[in-house]
């Protein structure tokens, strides 16, 4: 009898021991061992085949198509890309808690995916073993008019909170990206922006509370979490700190009828002048303003866009751009005046505007499509001359492919102070660049010439914008820009992008990590590394 407990204890040792070390990891151990992990922890809330349904093994069929999905970058879709051992797709919060608790305890990295647009593909690839907890299926947004209000789980995308609020309000809106499909996760934990940043900010000056999954599998809100935590979430990125699991914001007011426009120039039509007169004009206008600017190569051209939402009428916009902004030469026939959600379809996606598209448009996922891109970002300060333009012009048109978007800052961006969240590009920057190349071709070729383009143009740049740091904006994640390496948390190596990203908000996101996850648990090859 004694024998046999003996023997039965060595092998309960044994089996604990390589079922719960991480270099005898496979797939299949992995998936054996984290459902039953998950199982056990979920055992209130969940049945086994509940479990078993949202865990998703290599050999899964639905495998390949489950984290296809969420891919929004095609460079990130080939067969030498990391894949994860398995992917975990929660239908409720304890599945996030205990995937948390399971995957820590098993030793294996957990990307968090939400809508998958990171640029770089941060959310579900990685340089280790690694589990993807993918939260699509938490997509829950209830909004409460009253106290004007949404709570907001963070596996929605921007254009199902945009179609929530306008189905309970006409006159409501929330201040967050153009593009429909991005997460909610990724974009709010960054800082998040879109064209009614010089009126009310960005995304996270929204944002009012949370709940986080931290690395002992809590669920915590902003009372429970605290103001330094609470404060991190909101612009530091959430995967450095814990599993976001839901935002409350605030919602603001919009007008029943709102103006947009797009207004295109040549080098033969002086788009020039129109670039030198933009840089005054679009920061500091009225705030109801929004004109971005985007700039395109062409064959010995560039072609200069004004892309704008106004925040009123036609007949108003109409004479303050010809009081401030001549050389955009703006008439009524280039506005459509329409309401807010019918402005974030426009944005959106101009053709389907064109056509009728209704607001349902917005709930539509697009999976699983996806281009080839490279994108980085740059803020300026002082506006770059007539001389200069043109020879950025020289530049761009010899490059050929590569584009640049400029979008304007002031407003209410510059009234926030740069402390107030972890994003720190506030006053003194007249707007931010997006260098953005995308392209179909999928050869290695093709992909070392347009991310060439990408970085000679910054090389290029370098003398118009910001300097020491040269910051970047987190959303517009850049690994050129530094990179913590493989099983590292080099305080050094995060400095390099962290200061890019945070300015002087470096310090205080570090002590947060430090503080809430001092054994670096939640990481990735940009998070904020521990100090001690
Ligand atoms: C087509 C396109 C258009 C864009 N337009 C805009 C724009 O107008 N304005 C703007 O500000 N940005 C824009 N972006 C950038 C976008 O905001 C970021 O890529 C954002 O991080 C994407 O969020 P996501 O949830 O879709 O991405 P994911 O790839 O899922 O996540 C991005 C990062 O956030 C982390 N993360 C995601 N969810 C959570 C969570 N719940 N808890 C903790 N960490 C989490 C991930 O681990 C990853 O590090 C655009 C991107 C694309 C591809
Ligand atoms: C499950 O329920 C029991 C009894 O209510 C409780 O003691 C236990 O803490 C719960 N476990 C989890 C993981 O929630
Ligand atoms: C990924 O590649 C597959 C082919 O292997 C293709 O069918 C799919 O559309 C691609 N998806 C993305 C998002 O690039
Ligand atoms: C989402 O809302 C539905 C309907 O109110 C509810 O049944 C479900 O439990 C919610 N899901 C989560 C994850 O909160
Ligand atoms: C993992 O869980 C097992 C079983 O509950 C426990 O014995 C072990 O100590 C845990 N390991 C870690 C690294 O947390
Ligand atoms: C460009 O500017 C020049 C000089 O101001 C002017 O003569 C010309 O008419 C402008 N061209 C266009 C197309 O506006
Ligand atoms: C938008 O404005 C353009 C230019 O005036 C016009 O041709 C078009 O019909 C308008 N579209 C809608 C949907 O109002």
């Amino acid at each position: 009898m004694e024998k046999v407990t003996h023997i039965s204890i060595t092998l309960f040792l044994l089996l604990t021991i390589s079922a719960y070390s991480s270099f005898a990891q496979t797939p299949e151990s992995v998936y054996e061992v984290f459902i039953q992990c998950l199982t056990q922890h979920t055992a209130n809330s969940s049945s086994s085949t509940q479990i078993k349904n949202i865990v998703f093994a290599q050999t899964n069929p639905s495998f390949t198509s489950v984290l296809q999905n969420y891919i929004r970058n095609s460079r990130f879709n080939t067969t030498s890309t990391s894949k994860p051992l398995i992917i975990v797709t929660p239908l409720q919060e304890s599945h996030v808690q205990g995937a948390v608790i399971c995957a820590k305890n098993m030793s294996i990295q957990i990307k968090i995916r939400s809508g998958g647009h990171d640029y770089e593909g941060v959310s579900y690839i990685s340089n280790e073993p690694f589990i993807i907890l993918d939260l699509f299926n938490l997509r829950n947004i209830s909004v409460n008019l009253e106290q004007e209000t949404a709570v907001v789980q963070t596996g929605a995308i921007l254009g199902e909170v945009y179609y929530k609020i306008w189905e309970n309000s006409k006159v409501h809106g929330f201040p967050g990206g153009a593009c429909h499909t991005v997460g909610i996760g990724g974009t709010i934990s960054s800082g998040g922006y879109g064209n009614l940043l010089r009126k009310y900010g960005l995304s996270v000056d929204r944002v009012i509370d949370a709940q986080i999954v931290d690395s002992e599998g809590k669920i915590l809100d902003r009372k429970s979490m605290g103001e330094d935590l609470f404060w991190a979430i909101r612009g530091g990125g959430g995967s450095s700190f814990g599993v976001v699991i839901s935002y409350t914001v605030k919602l603001v007011s919009v007008p029943k009828t709102v103006t947009v426009f797009r207004v295109m120039k040549t080098l033969e039509e002086n788009a020039t002048d129109l670039v030198v007169q933009w840089q005054q004009v679009a920061p500091t206008t009225d705030d109801r303003v929004f004109m971005r600017l985007l700039l395109q190569p062409r064959p010995k051209n560039v072609l200069v866009s004004v892309v704008a939402l106004f925040l009123g009428e036609a007949d108003e916009v109409v004479s303050i751009m010809e009081k401030e902004f001549p050389q955009l030469g703006l008439k009524k026939e280039d506005c459509n005046e329409t309401s807010w959600i019918g402005s974030v379809i426009w944005w959106d996606n101009g053709e389907a505007f064109k056509n009728g598209a209704k607001p349902q448009t917005l709930l539509d996922r697009n999976l699983n499509s996806a281009r080839f891109q490279k994108r980085k970002s740059d803020y300026v300060q002082k506006p770059i001359s007539k001389e200069d333009l043109e020879l950025l012009w020289k530049k761009m048109i010899e490059l050929g492919t590569i584009g640049l978007v400029f979008n304007p800052y002031g407003g209410k961006m510059a009234e926030i102070s740069s402390d107030a969240t972890p994003f720190p590009h506030r006053a003194g920057n007249l707007f931010k660049v997006q260098y953005s190349v995308s392209w179909d071709d999928p050869s290695e070729d093709a992909e070392q010439k347009y991310t060439d383009q990408a970085k000679s143009l910054y090389d290029f740049m370098s003398p118009f914008v910001s300097q020491n740091p040269r910051s970047a904006y987190l959303n517009y994640r850049d690994l050129d820009i530094g990179i913590n390496h493989f099983g590292r948390n080099s305080f050094e190596e995060g400095q390099v992008y962290g200061l890019k990203y945070f300015n002087n908000n470096f310090d205080r996101l570090v002590k947060i990590k430090t503080k809430v996850d001092p054994n670096n648990y939640f990481r990735n090859e940009q998070s904020i590394p521990v100090k001690m």
